[in-house]
């Protein structure tokens, strides 16, 4: 990510302090596109509004912090990915972004199936309504009670991710008089190009079955022999917040390479593939995420391309996108508490939210914007590093950031694209309680994730 200091001093700082963030935009005021979900402007008092709601009346009605997700752009998002791959493909949404039972039928009713890697999120899927053949169940270390229960319930797929589970899900399905169908999940030894923890085919980690040294082979080659399980696919995800295609490539090679090799071992040409998920979205100005239609066809022409050099029908390709529906869909939306200002360094804008509500910052180190949202200002822009109220330094939402050099207590903030991986990773952490999730569309708000009360943390402490 190409970033660079801000030349010119803006108030508090002639000289600014090292980091990684751009100039301020020219316009503060201005909400770029590409980080704020479609339906996200500004009414004629400046207050932003979405879904034809001001954020004032939000905050007002739901209190903050809160998360606001554009239903619309969401049904759009998920639209979009499905109609770039047709219907010859699948587009599995990734649950673990965020899930909740509207969730669910939103995508139910775009015709997206659902990825989940939890018998919490199967739980969820089954409880909206979700048919047990759209949903694919995965995990590194599913519990045999969630194995049944995928089973029974009758999931459309298991990714099977060690020589363990193979047999274990067989001994499963068999017992209960079912053949499952499986994809195994392959690591393919590509270095995705994103941060360390959120890369998943490079060999030294957990997931997956390494078709290094042969083992994605062997894999395929018991679980061909087991009653309880029909082979249907290779399942392959090279990481997450990726922008290169280029891994995507080696990946796609690398998987057809194996289902060739199966051909010519078993006689048995497997009829899907599945690439995963990991498609990156804009979280400040500086990123360039790439369309679905661009992504569908350029996953669909190196899958086509590598089939026919190995004399393979094309399989059926899966996708299982999470981030890249649900991440730019909404916003978290903050009440400023103070404002601290360190000449020569930068000024502190506590917020009443924090690492609970996103860990991703001090997880990943990732980058967000942000903007004042309560109203317009036309005072200079002043270099802010908005952090929360837990007891913790690291506890920083954005880093590195320009807001107007009026901001106060009392203003709203919203910090854009906290749609994926924040309210499923949020955390009790001082007891905080983790804000709600507030849909909205075409001028109605609904909760549809409630916030947590003080009762709730009570209730799970039986004293
Ligand atoms: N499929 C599989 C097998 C996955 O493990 C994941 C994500 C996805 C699909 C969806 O990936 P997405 O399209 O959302 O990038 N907590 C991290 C991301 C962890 C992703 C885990 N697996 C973050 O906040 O960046």
């Amino acid at each position: 990510m190409s970033r660079s200091a801000h030349p010119a001093g803006p108030r508090h700082a002639d000289v600014l302090p090292e980091g990684h963030y751009s100039a301020p935009a020219d316009d503060l005021n201005a909400l770029d596109p590409k980080v704020w979900s479609h339906t996200v402007g500004r009414d004629a008092d400046g207050v932003v509004t979405v879904g034809g709601l001001p954020v004032t009346q939000l905050a007002e009605e739901y209190g903050t912090p809160a998360y606001v997700l554009d239903e619309a752009d969401f049904r759009d998002r998920a639209r979009a990915w499905r109609t770039a791959f047709g219907a010859d493909a699948d587009v599995f949404y990734a649950g673990k972004a965020f899930l909740s039972r509207a969730v669910v039928r939103w995508l139910d009713e775009e015709g997206l199936n659902l990825d989940v890697c939890s018998g919490g999120e199967l739980a969820t899927a089954l409880a909206a309504g979700m048919s047990a053949e759209r949903i694919a169940f995965h995990g590194n270390n599913k519990s045999p009670e969630e194995i049944e229960r995928a089973v029974r319930a009758g999931v459309g797929r298991i990714v099977l991710d060690s020589f363990q589970e193979i047999v274990r899900v067989a001994h499963i399905a068999q017992s209960l008089g079912k053949r499952q169908r499986v994809q195994i999940r392959i690591t393919v030894g590509v270095e995705a190009h994103t941060h360390e923890f959120i890369a998943t085919a490079h060999e030294d980690q957990k997931f997956g079955i390494p078709l290094a040294g042969g083992q994605a082979a062997e894999a395929v080659r018991r679980a061909l022999q087991l009653d309880g399980l029909e082979v249907i696919g290779i399942h392959s995800h090279i990481g997450s917040q990726i922008f290169d295609m280029s891994g995507f490539e080696v990946a796609a090679h690398r998987v057809v390479g194996l289902l060739k090799d199966i051909r010519d071992e078993h006689g048995v040409e497997l009829p899907e593939i599945d690439l995963g998920g990991g498609l990156g979205i804009a979280y400040t100005s500086d990123d360039d995420p790439r369309e679905p239609h661009e992504i569908a066809k350029a996953l669909t022409e190196i899958v086509t391309r590598e089939c026919e050099a190995a004399r393979l029908a094309t399989p059926r390709i899966s996708v299982e996108p999470g981030r890249a529906i649900v991440g730019p869909t909404a916003f978290t939306l903050y009440e400023v508490g103070t404002v601290k200002p360190l000449d020569g360094l930068r000024t502190y804008v506590s917020v009443d939210g924090g690492m609970s509500d996103n860990i991703r910052t001090a997880l990943y180190d990732a980058e967000y914007s942000v903007a004042l949202v309560s109203r317009t200002s036309d005072a200079e822009p002043m270099l802010v590093r908005v952090v929360g109220k837990h007891c913790e330094s690291g506890d920083i939402v954005v880093k590195d950031a320009f807001l107007p050099g009026d901001l106060a207590p009392g203003d709203l903030i919203a910090v854009p694209a906290t749609g994926a991986y924040c309210r499923s990773m949020a955390s009790n952490y001082n007891h905080a309680l983790r804000p709600p999730v507030v849909a909205v569309r075409d001028g109605a708000a609904r909760v549809i994730v409630r916030r947590e009360t003080e009762e709730d943390l009570l209730r799970l402490d039986v004293g």
